[in-house]
């Protein structure tokens, strides 16, 4: 692969697992220095560090993150300025599943608003906080790139996901006005949007084996989406081919979105 990203700095939230895991170790294929963030595991974010680091030789860091607190974003930024000295590229990436949805993954008539605020923290709240202190490290050295996970879960009907649905329809909007007022500062800002993935965040799902044989028999390509299958999408958004490309949602969704 061809190292289009030596002397960059990536940031992206998640990093431990599923899709962040698969973007960390894209952009480090790249060259790109990583740095990223975990919730649960030091033991799991430092066999990360040293695998990137051993397989890349690139620089990798990781801060552990609290998406319910979003104003934690500020501190991490602060440990990651005196590793790093410049911000390229940030990705918000992580989210929450288990007891912190409980309300918010449910049915219509089931969902409750403590449930439903700590998605909207997780996805929404924890977007902007993360964004605003990537975009104050950007402008320092002419812009960067700014990428929301999205997902189709707004487009297509998915059990249990109203919670997470609307707030990436949210999100959606939010990047647009991110995109707007970011522009001049030569930054900026989209989504990357999944089809279901097979993730551990799928795998939580009650119904995930039925979900996942509706995707396979869904998707004109017969199979469910991979961790790997949005990488490619976030390097595109990074790179200088995409510099005109702002605002927008790119749909990955193995076709499903359309049957
Ligand atoms: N899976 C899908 O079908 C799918 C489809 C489209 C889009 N997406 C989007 O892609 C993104 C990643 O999804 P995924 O399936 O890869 O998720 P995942 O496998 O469940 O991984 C979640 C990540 O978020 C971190 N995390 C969990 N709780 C957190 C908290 N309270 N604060 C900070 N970090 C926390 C986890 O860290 P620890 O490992 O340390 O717990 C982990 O790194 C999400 O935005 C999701 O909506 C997923």
């Amino acid at each position: 692969m061809e190292k289009t990203m030596v002397g960059k700095t990536l940031f992206v939230s998640g990093g431990t697992r599923g899709i962040g895991k698969a973007i960390a170790y894209a952009f480090a294929a790249k060259g790109c220095d990583i740095a990223f963030t975990y919730a649960s595991s030091s033991d799991t974010a430092n066999e990360i560090i040293a695998d990137i680091e051993n397989r890349y030789s690139v620089k990798c860091r990781a801060y552990k993150l609290d998406i319910l607190e979003p104003l934690t974003y500020k501190d991490v930024y602060k440990e990651f300025d005196k590793d790093f000295d410049r911000l390229d590229y940030f990705i918000s990436n992580a989210i929450i599943s288990g007891r912190a949805v409980v309300g918010g993954f449910a049915p219509f008539m089931r969902l409750k608003p403590k449930g439903l605020t700590n998605i909207y923290t997780a996805t929404v709240s924890a977007f902007v906080v993360g964004a605003q202190e990537a975009a104050k490290r950007m402008e320092k050295t002419g812009g960067g790139s700014i990428i929301s996970m999205s997902s189709t879960g707004n487009l297509v009907y998915t059990p249990n996901y109203s919670g997470h649905g609307t707030n990436k329809a949210a999100i959606e909007t939010m990047i647009k006005y991110a995109a707007t007022e970011l522009g001049e500062k030569n930054i900026r800002v989209n989504a990357v949007s999944g089809g279901p993935i097979d993730t551990d965040a799928l795998k939580a799902f009650p119904n995930y084996e039925e979900v996942k044989a509706e995707v396979v028999k869904r998707s004109p390509l017969s199979r469910m989406g991979d961790a790997t299958d949005l990488t490619g999408a976030c390097i595109f958004l990074c790179e200088e081919n995409s510099s005109w490309l702002t605002g927008q949602t790119i749909v990955i969704d193995g076709g499903t979105s359309f049957q």
